[in-house]
């Protein structure tokens, strides 16, 4: 495992792990913040990142063959961990945020991912896993429309989980990730876990706020495969909200 950085409070432990990685940091180097102040979310958003959520970034090699499972296969490797650990019911929403799925209540969002492509001269291509988790909640410093959308670990597991131990879950998961992705067989495993947990088969999306079909697979590359009237669509990239049942 590569070495790690601990901060207190730092702006993003995915913008330090990049600067780590374009010097040349080993694979497996993460850096842990108990809060951040300008932590970033997918498609330029921001996170946010108040004290008792863990807030993670690893380096990992970037995978010649598949290269577009790895965002999902982290995803999926945390959410069956931290399902048979904790007992919370988990599923991947393309591409990589983790639904907690309960009867009678919409989805919410429990964990986030974001993964960013560098150069390393050391690792070549490299790619910056960065994983935030709500472990402990304090729903009052969240803006109100958020607050009623995210879960957290505590609402599980009493007494709440220990940041380390998230923290070797969520290592171990973006590390087994790139380690599945290193072979065709890992590969087939990894799209059998990630297709297990996906969110919305069989229900309307938008993409990109535009009506875009029905969810019908995950594709080899990990796509997402939409059914419109007439043909099938592969998602690639965007903002996908998945409609939820009335
Ligand atoms: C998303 O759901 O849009 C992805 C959120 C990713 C947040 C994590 S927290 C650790 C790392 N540092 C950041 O600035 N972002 C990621």
């Amino acid at each position: 495992m590569g070495p790690r950085e601990f901060y207190e409070t730092l702006s993003s432990t995915q913008d330090r792990a990049l600067t780590l990685a374009r010097e040349g940091a080993p694979e497996g180097t993460r850096v842990v913040a108990r809060r951040q102040t300008r932590g970033r979310g997918r498609l330029a958003r921001s996170w946010e990142s108040p004290e008792g959520g863990l807030y993670c970034s690893i380096l990992l090699p970037r995978p010649s063959e598949h290269p577009g499972l790895l965002p999902l296969t982290v995803g999926a490797r945390l959410a069956s961990a931290l399902r048979d650990v904790y007992s919370v019911p988990l599923a991947l929403k393309w591409p990589n945020d983790l639904l907690v799925r309960e009867p009678d209540r919409p989805p919410r969002k429990l964990s986030g991912i974001l993964t960013d492509e560098v150069a390393s001269p050391t690792l070549g291509r490299a790619v910056v896993a960065g994983v935030g988790v709500n472990v402990r909640l304090d729903r009052g410093s969240l803006p109100s429309p958020l607050s009623e959308s995210v879960a957290a670990l505590e609402e599980f597991v009493s007494p709440p989980p220990e940041l380390e131990d998230v923290e070797a879950l969520v290592v171990a998961a973006a590390l087994g990730a790139a380690h599945w992705l290193s072979s065709e067989e890992g590969a087939r495993r990894a799209r059998d876990l990630c297709r297990e947990l996906l969110y919305g088969v069989g229900r309307p999306v938008t993409v990109d706020g535009r009506p875009a079909g029905t969810i019908e697979a995950l594709g080899e590359e990990g796509e997402l495969l939409l059914a419109t009237s007439t043909d099938r669509v592969a998602i690639w990239a965007g903002d996908v909200r998945v409609e939820e049942a009335r």
